[in-house]
């Protein structure tokens, strides 16, 4: 067995063993081919087969109505920061759009979507250090707005909302990179869902986006046909060469998320896994958690130690003890654990446990 380390990386992240060793026992021969999915046309019919099973896959576990399309779009989430205002700016007149400040990615997706339109943040967590979620005004829901923008989980922050605000007729645009397929959503309550999928839906290369089908047709003049929701519905995302090996991964990922029960049984064994390091967080004063108790993330726990030489001392031992990636974002600094859904329980116990010992011999 090779040498695996407990890998708390926040994207590219950690995948299921069964998952890599079926991809390493399938990778010469696709579908009885005798040729990789990586040396496959991505229009051959085991191919185009593989992108609906695929999508299907989405629309079973997430519950996706019938009003909504699943797509698939290159270039990660940071593509989604401009492909969202290039297609929905132009729902009304004013071409303007409402966006929460909740965070680093928070703010490059209003930095990216000011490039196409008027956006307005109607409330920042900037003066809380985004320990929290903001609250919101009602009278900032301007009804003039094509969307109103949010990032369900902050990565960096280790803070997510629990409760989605109600925009009246507004369509909510949900940024889920880093928890999609990780706990329950009502989809029909979004306009559009999007996430790119190295950390809870496979690898780097593409995102999931699920966008209710009537919101679709008002892209701005400009827009590349890539970024084109119309365009990519109506080819089924196959508009260009997509990522083949990661739409493959992410079907694989699927099945194995299946197997563990689906999407209830995820968001349970999520909440088991977090509630392991935030007891430890909580039990003393030795460990800070960035996060207000409100708004805790179960995909990203960050937290602080009492000085930055006991800081450095926990990531260095933590590396020899085989717990990979928990230095915190630069945004953030700390520590931070990313426990997506491939993460076992088991290496979240053995941070659990390091972090115990390491107190009691560094207090
Ligand atoms: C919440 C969130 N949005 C967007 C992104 C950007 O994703 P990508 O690197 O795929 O562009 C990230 C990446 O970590 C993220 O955590």
């Amino acid at each position: 067995v090779p040498h695996r380390v407990h890998n708390f990386n926040a994207g590219p992240s950690t995948l299921p063993v069964s998952v890599l060793e079926r991809i390493q026992s399938e990778l010469l021969d696709f579908a009885g081919l005798g040729a990789s999915v990586i040396e496959v046309s991505h229009r051959s019919q085991e191919f185009m087969r593989l992108v609906e099973e695929t999508r299907e896959q989405v629309r079973r576990l997430m519950n996706v109505p019938a009003s909504h399309a699943i797509l698939f779009c290159h270039g990660g989430g940071h593509m989604q920061f401009s492909a969202v205002p290039l297609n929905l700016l132009g729902l009304k007149p004013a071409r303007k759009a409402l966006y929460v400040d909740t965070g680093n990615f928070a703010l490059r997706a209003i930095e990216d979507a000011s490039r196409q339109g008027y956006i307005r943040t109607i409330a920042s967590g900037r003066n809380t250090d985004y320990d929290r979620i903001p609250e919101l005004e009602p009278g900032d829901l301007d009804p003039d707005a094509s969307y109103l923008h949010l990032t369900t989980n902050n990565t960096a922050m280790g803070t997510r909302w629990n409760a989605w605000p109600d925009a009246g007729a507004i369509p909510l645009v949900g940024d889920m990179t880093s928890d999609i397929l990780s706990r329950r959503v009502e989809v029909s309550r979004f306009g559009v869902i999007y996430a790119s999928a190295q950390k809870n839906v496979g690898i780097a290369g593409v995102s999931v986006v699920i966008v209710r089908k009537d919101l679709m047709g008002h892209a701005l003049p400009g827009t590349p046909s890539l970024l084109d929701y119309r365009q990519l519905h109506e080819d089924g995302s196959l508009t260009n060469t997509v990522p083949t090996f990661t739409l493959y991964v992410m079907k694989l990922l699927l099945e194995w998320l299946d197997d563990q029960g689906g999407l209830e049984a995820m968001e349970q064994a999520n909440a088991r896994k977090a509630k392991l390091l935030y007891d430890v967080l909580d039990r003393g004063a030795y460990y800070r958690a960035f996060a207000h108790r409100a708004h805790r993330s179960d995909m990203n726990i960050t937290f602080t130690l009492p000085d930055a030489a006991r800081l450095e001392r926990f990531l260095a031992q933590a590396h020899e003890n085989g717990l990979y990636a928990l230095k915190g974002h630069s945004f953030r600094g700390g520590v931070r654990a990313s426990i997506y859904n491939a993460m076992p329980e088991a290496g979240v116990r053995a941070l659990a446990e390091f972090m115990t010992e390491f107190e009691r011999r560094n207090g």
